[in-house]
């Protein structure tokens, strides 16, 4: 890993990585994919299926979801890079256990490194525990910051997971999804002006 000094070369290890049992249900890795100089970064628990299955993160309808409130909050997905904690399908998409977590982060603490975004958007409890080594409460913890403990120049933007916001359409909780992404876009790119109409 020492040797790795770009997210190709990156990719190709996390690609052929059997370190832990996940390898063996999947059908192709996904390591992550986007603006290799994004200074906003996003990451999932881990691949589900149609992600799994087209070697590409957050492309099913959590994905959609993810993709449509980018550019909501002016970001299309090539503006940023995204990923997950661990980079192949767990089976029936169950949590990742620790173990599996462990022998991936290597590849995250990597592709931060290389990255090296201003944010990271935690995508979901699962996600931010792991980001921060600690337990999170999501509903009282969303919209708030921390400081990425691996990488202490990074901050760690704690939102909702997509598919949660899927089961929450139209409530307050899709609406604080958006505003919670919105507020992590202005920390890591700084805020637009709002749009002035001319008369
Ligand atoms: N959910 C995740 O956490 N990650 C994905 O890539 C897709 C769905």
């Amino acid at each position: 890993m020492d040797t790795i000094s770009n997210i190709s070369g990156l990719d190709g290890l996390i690609k052929d990585c059997t370190k832990c049992a996940l390898h063996l249900g999947r059908t192709q890795a996904v390591p992550g994919v986007g603006n290799t100089d994004a200074e906003l970064m996003l990451v999932g628990e881990g691949p589900g299926e149609e992600e799994d299955r087209q070697g590409l993160p957050f492309v099913g309808r959590c994905g959609q979801l993810l993709t449509t409130t980018l550019v909501e909050v002016g970001l299309n997905r090539e503006d940023v890079f995204i990923t997950n904690v661990v980079k192949c399908r767990p089976p029936k998409n169950r949590d990742p256990l620790p173990e599996e977590v462990a022998e991936c982060q290597p590849f995250l603490k990597k592709q931060v490194e290389l990255i090296k975004p201003k944010v990271i958007v935690a995508l979901g409890r699962i996600a931010a525990a792991h980001l921060l080594g600690r337990s999170v409460k999501i509903t009282k913890e969303h919209g708030s910051l921390d400081v990425l403990p691996f990488n202490e120049d990074v901050l760690a933007s704690i939102i909702y997971h997509p598919s949660y916001v899927l089961r929450n359409r139209n409530t307050q909780i899709e609406r604080d999804f958006h505003n919670d992404l919105l507020e992590a876009r202005n920390i890591a790119y700084g805020a637009v002006a709002p749009y002035q109409v001319s008369t």
